[in-house]
């Protein structure tokens, strides 16, 4: 990959709990592991401005704390309404220890 953008250290990164990430220049980012797979979507909600990191990860779903939509961790796909757009995903990869993305 190149322009690798180092989000976190993996360990870091427990399923259930997500991470949140801001780097200048690029949307604020919400880490997760699932099935023990790091994945990387943004962190706010396309229905608001919700902070997904604060809402409640279940297996691959993440449901957002302020209206209770949700998204597939996976695909960013809308799973549940109110949410109608999908969430931007980034394909992550962990490169000595940190979970990365090319830089988007
Ligand atoms: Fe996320 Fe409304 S802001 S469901």
């Amino acid at each position: 990959m190149k322009n690798v953008l180092r989000l976190c250290a993996e360990s870091e990164v427990i399923e259930g709990v997500p991470v949140s990430v801001e780097i200048e220049g690029i949307p604020p980012l919400a880490v997760y592991r699932v099935d023990d797979e790091i994945y990387v979507t943004n962190r706010t909600c396309t229905h608001g401005d919700a902070d997904l990191t604060e809402g409640f990860q279940e297996g691959d779903l993440i449901e957002c704390p302020f209206h209770g939509g949700s998204f597939s961790i996976k695909t960013g796909g809308v799973v549940n309404l109110p949410c109608s757009v999908p969430l931007k995903t980034y394909s992550a990869q962990v490169v000595d220890g940190f979970v990365c993305i090319e830089k988007p």
